[in-house]
């Protein structure tokens, strides 16, 4: 018996080793918490000469690249590349500066596995419409299995979080940004990606798909002065488009441009399918429930998007009086079909409008 449980213990400890936990502290990369000092060059020393050299596990947060308590000024772009099975720890607060030249992406993890990203730091972006080039915040290119959480980030000055690769987590963390367009929240695509518990004030899209996508789910969701949640836009003329199999559920939308909203170029070719939206309530949302093939581009109705099995289930709250609760306009040569809506009930709107659509459950809608 003892010899199992040493064997077992030995085992376990191979498995998971403690002894492993490692912390790459950027005051030791020549990081200073002064709030002047460029943190960029810092995080890449760290990550090149204490990281990298020390992962030997696949778990995670056996290797912290830490952004101690202080204040940190990031003023150059930072590209992890080929990154896998570490944690950036951000406990401090990280500060941009107004540069006007400041542009690209302040973060950047590239082809990457496996990353955490979290708090319960912040980032400050400074974000303000006359700043000319607006740097986005994060972004994961090309990433799987990584996971950001309890991380604060206030006014990027363009888009703050975009994830594209399979299995990512985005969870309770807030984003908090002034009301100016481009400051998209998150942007999600990829297969399997996953945002839940999450707070976005800013000027722009909310909890966003974009393509290629099979399988999103976002749930418990709180957005305010957004664009809403919405899937799209794909980017103009013969883009391909591809996203099934996406779920929201229990979403909460405030004083917004847009509720829900599939957003598409009348030129777009592909296919938008099986998108379900449950539990939403709105408050003061322009265009709650909105389908468009034509929302940007020369609306020539070429109909190569084929939306289809969209359901919107149990939708509550205020829409704006000059719109409609529900606005379907899509395509004639490829009509929207199947569109499905059970237990909607908004107020203080227009009444609805359906042109090439079909589908069930709210009055006017034409059956398929
Ligand atoms: C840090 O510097 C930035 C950019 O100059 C500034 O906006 C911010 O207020 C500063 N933060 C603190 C805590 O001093
Ligand atoms: C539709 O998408 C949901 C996820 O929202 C998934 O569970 C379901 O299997 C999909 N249905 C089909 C027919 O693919």
């Amino acid at each position: 018996m003892l010899v199992a449980l040493s064997s077992l213990a030995l085992a376990l400890s191979v498995a998971n080793p403690v002894a492993a936990f490692i912390e790459c502290n950027v005051l030791d990369y020549g990081a200073k918490a002064d709030n002047v000092t460029d943190l960029g060059p810092a995080l890449t020393s760290a990550w090149q000469n204490c990281v990298i050299p020390q992962v030997t596990t696949t778990v995670a947060t056996n290797v912290l690249l830490y952004v101690p308590a202080g204040n940190f000024l990031l003023k150059s772009n930072v590209v992890f590349d080929d990154a896998a099975n570490w944690n950036l720890h951000i406990a401090g607060n990280i500060y941009l500066p107004y540069i006007p030249t400041l542009t690209g992406t302040m973060l950047t993890f590239e082809n990457c596995q496996n990353i955490l990203l979290n708090g319960p730091g912040a980032i400050f972006g400074n974000g303000s419409p006359l700043n000319p080039s607006r740097p986005r915040l994060i972004r994961f290119q090309n990433c799987n299995n990584c996971e950001i959480t309890a991380v604060t980030l206030y006014d990027a000055p363009q888009f703050h979080v975009t994830i594209i690769g399979n299995n990512n987590v985005a969870h309770d963390m807030a984003i908090i940004a002034s009301h100016i367009g481009e400051t998209d929240g998150f942007d999600m695509s990829g297969n399997n990606n996953y945002v839940h518990d999450v707070s976005v004030e800013n000027g722009d899209e909310c909890v966003t798909v974009k393509t290629p996508t099979n399988g999103f789910v976002a749930e418990r969701i709180t957005c305010k002065f957004t664009a809403g949640c919405n899937i799209g836009s794909f980017g103009a003329g013969d883009t391909t488009v591809n996203v099934q199999n996406v779920f929201y559920s229990d979403v909460t939308i405030s004083n917004s441009d847009a509720g829900i909203m599939i957003k598409s170029y009348p030129d777009n070719i592909g296919i938008v399918k099986n998108i379900t939206y449950t539990g939403f309530t709105m408050t003061a949302a322009a265009y709650p429930l909105y389908i468009s093939a034509f929302w940007a581009g020369d609306g020539v109705d070429t109909g190569k998007l084929a939306i289809s099995d969209v359901t919107f289930n149990n939708i509550v709250g205020t829409g704006t009086p000059t719109r409609p609760a529900v606005l379907l306009d899509c395509n004639k040569a490829t009509p929207c079909e199947n569109i499905k809506f059970s237990g909607v009930s908004l107020s203080d709107t227009k009444a609805n409008t359906f042109t090439n659509a079909c589908g069930s459950g709210v009055s006017g809608i034409p059956a398929c």
